[in-house]
């Protein structure tokens, strides 16, 4: 029976572990990613980028560029200066893109764009251009001279803060006092940022991998002047995105590439650009006091934290509104802080406030637990609330300590000897480490238009686009449950502008946000299916309650034996039926679509609810062995829980569980962008030398989905796992790392050499 507020039930909606739909397209090469989408005649663009971090462009020389055959145009602020207002996304400021004006904010920022016939040709006329600087001496990071470093407001309102946190941690007979730090990293997606543009008379068309397509349309159409119904993005596939393809001012300046050319102009920009072209993870420093009873209970909590932005951004993530709500405790002070120096703009990547943050809470929780001489779970367990400690709301579920306690008896946690330095494999040293996952639940509104016909074929249609994660099979699972279809008998269209606007694919929203929107157009067809055939005279169901009919197993049904075929049950209706339906999720304005439709990024937290905190939970445990005499790591094993909620589709959740896990130990061991000092400029900017893990880094990830109801958090109880994955997995090795070792590394990646 659906449920009455128009959704379904989520019980009968879900939960079918379902292979990809999309599988076979993406093993066959058939999958189209942006760069992939044919377009007629293409001339292709070559970025030019500034070798300095800080200064001016005093002119450009172009003569040797000009001479390569096959050049159309070299664009520079010169001649293309005031033909773009550059806007960028939300949040990522105005210094990922500058052909406005000679300013130089980075190195690395794109100062001209070469168009020539071919790729090759457009290259070397970009290597050829001779860019004459005023050059000035750039502050890289946390110690260069010259820096500038603002207290700062977080976004959603003041900092978190109750009680007298100093007063209390002065009083605390236990407490930890400590500082940590975090490394700039990049998304690095196998597949680079690319754009395509292609012009028919006044309309535009763009082919870019986009975590948000209404977004960028309405992005591209402010920064052209054009009328946004004149604008179309394309992104069927996105070969990652990880916070790193949200509107961006570079789209604008593609499009106009391609009007000044008069034919389709395409990008693809190198790894190497890849580093500076577009935001990325800024680097942190935290100071985290933490004072207890010495029975275990917090009296004091205390998290700040500094963070590397641009000149002119003050880009922050403020992670401390997250860990500040993970554990009972009556004092609360939290702030955050912007270094301005000359570097790009950061901006969102996976988990982008809680990795950093939640590094340095839950490292700071484990020193605590060695400070109190008891076992890391009986002090989160100890310190487990069902209250958020900032506001007073109750969490709308949370199933922590089931997620530590699940994981921990598959993991063999009481196996461990708590003495650091005790347990040993020959020469190796082994040591067992845990730490919370948490992530906050947002849902945005969403619109869905779902057709089912008389031939029992359903298409679903909205502006959602598959990030990798399952998205088309998400759908494709809801309309298909909910219509009573095989899923096979559903198609499902996304990744084009001009379908039903869904709001930007951010903050682990997506999967509650789209499916609602699905679930209520769908329940709507059944709804007009059955109040037709209700008051039809050649129906078995005439008279009958509309509401008792279901669509099951391709008929309409009252759940007796008695059924009606779909073809007269849609037919008289038409050959489909189709429904537009919105969903606005509750507690956020009636406005809410329209300025999703305007590439405002709405989202709220909490299902928009004023009277619950949301967040998925869970627990990372990790073993590490340690070389005795060399201090190689290794990472053998990874056991995690997690409860988020209901769950879309199982097997895609245990795939996206695993890959945040992997990204946490990626985090903790692998992944650091280094820059160099003098010249404020990325050394480390390829895959040789910006590691992330490959298959014999991770041997065994062991992922446990805790079931979770919660009626509270949204209709269909989804809270999204887009991210939770990620969080706390690098704090997880590092507890491991000092189990192992009795050394505590408070700076991340952990390396042979710190150990030492
Ligand atoms: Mo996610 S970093 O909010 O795409």
């Amino acid at each position: 029976m659906a449920s009455a507020d128009g959704f379904g039930d989520p019980a009968t909606l879900f939960n079918k572990p379902t292979a990809r739909i999309d599988g076979m397209a993406k093993v066959t090469g058939a999958a189209r990613y942006a760069a992939d989408e044919p377009v007629s005649n293409p001339a292709y663009a070559y970025l030019v980028t500034s070798a300095i971090a800080r200064g001016r462009v005093t002119a450009f020389r172009l003569d040797a560029a000009k001479a390569v055959p096959g050049v159309i145009d070299i664009m520079t602020h010169d001649n293309v200066g005031d033909q773009v207002a550059t806007a960028a996304g939300p949040d990522s400021g105005k210094t990922t893109t500058s052909l406005e004006n000679d300013q130089i904010w980075y190195a690395g920022q794109i100062i001209a764009i070469v168009v020539a016939d071919t790729f090759e040709a457009a290259r070397e006329a970009a290597h050829k251009v001779d860019v004459v600087h005023a050059a000035e001496t750039p502050s890289a990071t946390f110690g260069s001279a010259g820096l500038k470093t603002e207290v700062q407001k977080p976004k959603k309102g003041p900092n978190p803060k109750k009680g007298d946190a100093a007063k209390a941690f002065a009083a605390a007979p236990v407490k930890v006092d400590a500082k940590y730090s975090t490394p700039t990293q990049h998304h690095n997606a196998i597949e680079l940022f690319t754009t395509t543009a292609a012009w028919d008379g006044d309309k535009l068309t763009i082919f870019e991998g986009s975590q948000y397509m209404v977004g960028s349309k309405a992005n591209v159409a402010k920064a052209l002047k054009l009328d946004p119904a004149d604008v179309r993005v394309v992104s069927r596939f996105i070969g990652g995105a990880f916070g790193g393809k949200g509107p961006n001012p570079r789209t604008a300046w593609v499009a106009l590439a391609a009007k000044r050319a008069g034919r389709p102009v395409k990008l693809v920009p190198t790894r190497d650009q890849g580093f500076t072209i577009n935001t990325c993870r800024a680097e942190t420093q935290q100071h985290v006091r933490l004072g207890a009873t010495k029975d275990g209970k917090l009296v004091s909590f205390h998290h700040e934290g500094w963070e590397v932005s641009s000149r002119p951004s003050d880009y922050n993530v403020a992670g401390a509104e997250t860990t500040s709500r993970m554990y009972a405790c009556p004092n609360i002070e939290t702030g955050v802080n912007v270094v301005h120096a000359d570097r790009a703009t950061p901006g969102f990547m996976r988990a982008p406030a809680e990795t950093p943050y939640m590094f340095g809470l839950e490292s700071a929780m484990d020193e605590l637990s060695y400070a109190l001489g008891m076992d890391p779970i009986e002090l989160r367990r100890i310190n487990d609330t069902q209250t958020d400690p900032t506001t007073g709301l109750p969490f709308s579920s949370r199933h922590l300590m089931d997620c530590f306690d699940q994981a921990a008896a598959r993991f063999g946690w009481a196996a461990r000897n708590p003495k650091p330095g005790t347990m040993r494999d020959g020469d190796w040293l082994i040591g067992y480490g845990c730490a919370t996952a948490c992530y906050p639940t947002n849902i945005g509104p969403a619109a869905a238009r779902v057709s089912l016909g008389a031939d029992g074929k359903a298409v679903v249609g909205l502006a959602a686009h598959e990030i990798g994660t399952g998205a088309y099979t998400a759908m494709a699972i809801t309309a298909s449950q909910a219509l009573g279809l095989k899923i096979g008998d559903v198609t499902v269209l996304m990744g084009d502008s001009d379908l039903p606007p869904v709001v930007i694919a951010g903050g682990s929203n997506n999967a509650a946000s789209t499916s609602h929107a699905v679930a209520k157009a769908c329940e709507e067809v059944r709804s007009r299916i059955a109040a037709a055939a209700v008051k039809a005279a050649d129906s078995p169901f005439k008279g009958a309650d509309p509401t008792s009919l279901k669509l099951v197993a391709g008929k309409l049904t009252a759940g007796s034996t008695q059924t009606e075929d779909l073809k007269p049950a849609v037919g008289r209706l038409g050959a489909r039926v189709e429904v537009y339906a919105e969903n606005v999720p509750q507690g956020m304005p009636a406005g809410a679509m329209a300025s999703v439709e305007k590439g405002q990024a709405a989202m709220s937290g909490g299902g928009g609810r004023k009277d619950v905190s949301a967040f998925a939970f869970g627990a990372h445990f990790v073993e590490v062995r340690v070389h005795s005499r060399t201090r190689e790591i290794r990472l053998p094993r990874i056991v995690s829980a997690f409860a988020a909620g209901t769950i879309i589709n199982p097997m895609a959740a245990h795939s996206q569980l695993m890959g945040g896990a992997i990204w946490g130990m990626s985090s903790a061991l692998f992944e650091s962008t280094e820059i160099d000092r003098a010249h404020a400029r990325y050394t480390n900017n390829n895959f040789a030398d910006y590691i992330v893990p490959v298959n014999a880094d991770v041997p065994s990830v062991e992922i446990i989905i805790v079931p979770e109801k919660d009626e509270r958090v949204n209709p269909l109880g989804i809270k999204g796992i887009g991210e939770i994955g990620i969080v706390g997995g690098n704090a997880a090795v590092a507890n491991a790392v000092f189990h192992a070792t009795g050394k505590r590394v408070r700076d991340l990646p952990i390396r042979a050499e710190k150990l030492l």
